[in-house]
């Protein structure tokens, strides 16, 4: 088999890249692992940037999003048991959707069935070879039986445990880390949200965040310690915990219900340079990983693979500066959104080694950015999406 570009991996990133691809009559097949279910049942993302939105509607698969997604002016801000709310349409003169990961890949898998292209589920041992030279090819079998396409270029959409990144050698790539001492516990649940907009909320308990995905539904979150389990948190005790760590009045609004998914995140910071070997590019988790405390991940995805869909489409017109420079202008981007991450996720948890000194460091800073217009500004550039293209 051959084909133009084969891409690793049917996330978002995967499945975005190719329907952009397809837009352009780049003629590409995507080899995912899992079967659709499994990528359809991770409960991920909620909150898209602007520049996200724009590349779906540019994908043609932003149809549904605008009907049945929420738009939200502005998030809250809590401490001290009060909200600030941060007025991201006021400070920017943008939006953030609120609407769910699991819907955008349902969206473009299927508009990918409904143009019939080529997605291979359930693929084993998927393997990248010779990008090096100007013969790639992917190999990977399926119920046993080994496959191998060939192609002008491999793409490794397949997140941070994938196996393209894996598949470069040790000295050409160069990787930056930090581990959180502490991760996000998770529960979706049927009931309509305690709040319009979001609560990111500081708590000498920990981190909390009440998020939502429709007027019915809601994602919220709380710091766990890493040693926690799933199976300890009773849907009583995170509600308890969540309500702990909110203002009153938001504690005693609170709607609780059974949960439908209940899971733990660990937090990470991490960048591989570069973002292409040869005829290899990587693009979304398979690069870098975000804390999901500033919601850049999915959006870092998005605009990875609208940069490289654009570079590849120059390609086949006959330019190559667009890839030469693919790698250099994503890391601009990816930098500064690592930053704004990590200066969010520092801000607004417990850090447990940090002691008396760092709590009130982190609570002056808090007081700090609610009285000062640039900074709430700069915050609000930052989470929309603005100040990362600067
Ligand atoms: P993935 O979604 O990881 O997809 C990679 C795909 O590749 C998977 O389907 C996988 O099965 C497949 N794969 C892996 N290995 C192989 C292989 N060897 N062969 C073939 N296929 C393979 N981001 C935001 O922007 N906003 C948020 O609000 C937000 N909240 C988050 C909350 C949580 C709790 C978490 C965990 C993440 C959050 N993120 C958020 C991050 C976001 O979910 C990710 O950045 C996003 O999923 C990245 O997409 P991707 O396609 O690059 O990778
Ligand atoms: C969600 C996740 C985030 O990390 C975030 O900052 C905002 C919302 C969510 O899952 O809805």
């Amino acid at each position: 088999m051959r084909t133009q570009v084969a891409i690793i991996g049917a996330g978002p990133a995967g499945l975005l890249l190719g329907a952009l691809l397809h837009r352009q009559g780049i003629d590409h097949v995507i080899v995912e692992r899992q079967t659709p279910d499994y990528v359809l049942g991770r409960i991920r993302a909620g909150v898209l940037e602007q520049v996200a939105v724009d590349l779906l509607d540019e994908a043609g698969v932003g149809e549904r999003m605008h009907r049945e997604g929420l738009p939200h002016d502005g998030f809250s801000l809590c401490f001290d048991d009060r909200h600030h709310r941060i007025d991201l349409h006021a400070l920017t003169g943008q939006r953030v959707m609120v609407y769910g990961q699991t819907e955008v890949t349902r969206d473009l898998m299927d508009a990918r069935r409904a143009a019939g292209l080529t997605t291979v589920y359930a693929a084993e041992n998927v393997h990248p070879e010779g990008f090096g030279g100007h013969t790639p090819a992917l190999r990977y079998a399926l119920n046993g039986t080994p496959h191998r396409i060939e192609a002008d270029f491999i793409v490794g959409c397949d997140g941070f445990h994938g196996v393209a990144r894996a598949s470069v050698p040790a000295q050409a790539i160069q990787t930056n880390e930090k581990v959180y001492p502490f991760g996000w516990l998770g529960v979706l649940a049927d009931v309509p949200p305690v709040h319009d907009e979001l609560i990111y909320a500081n708590h000498p308990r920990g981190f909390a965040l009440c998020s939502m995905r429709s007027k019915t539904r809601v994602r919220y979150y709380v710091q766990c310690s890493l040693d926690d389990h799933v199976e300890d948190w009773s849907d009583d005790r995170f509600f308890a915990e969540l309500k702990r760590r909110l203002p009153e009045a938001d504690a005693t609004r609170m709607v609780e219900g059974p949960s439908i998914e209940k899971s733990i995140a660990p937090l990470r910071s991490f960048v591989a340079e570069p973002m292409r070997f040869g005829r290899l590019f990587l693009a979304g988790d398979a690069a870098h990983i975000v804390p999901p405390t500033g919601a850049k991940g999915l959006n870092l995805a998005a605009s990875d693979v609208g940069m490289l869909s654009r570079a590849l489409a120059e390609h086949y017109r006959g330019s190559d500066a667009g890839i030469d420079s693919y790698s250099q202008r994503a890391l601009a981007r990816i930098w500064k959104a690592e930053r704004f991450s990590w200066w969010f996720t520092s801000l607004m948890h417990r850090f447990p080694e940090a002691g008396e000194f760092g709590r009130k460091m982190q609570h002056a800073e808090l007081d700090y950015l609610v009285q000062s217009e640039a900074a709430m500004k700069a915050m609000a550039e930052n989470y929309v999406g603005l100040r990362l293209d600067a």
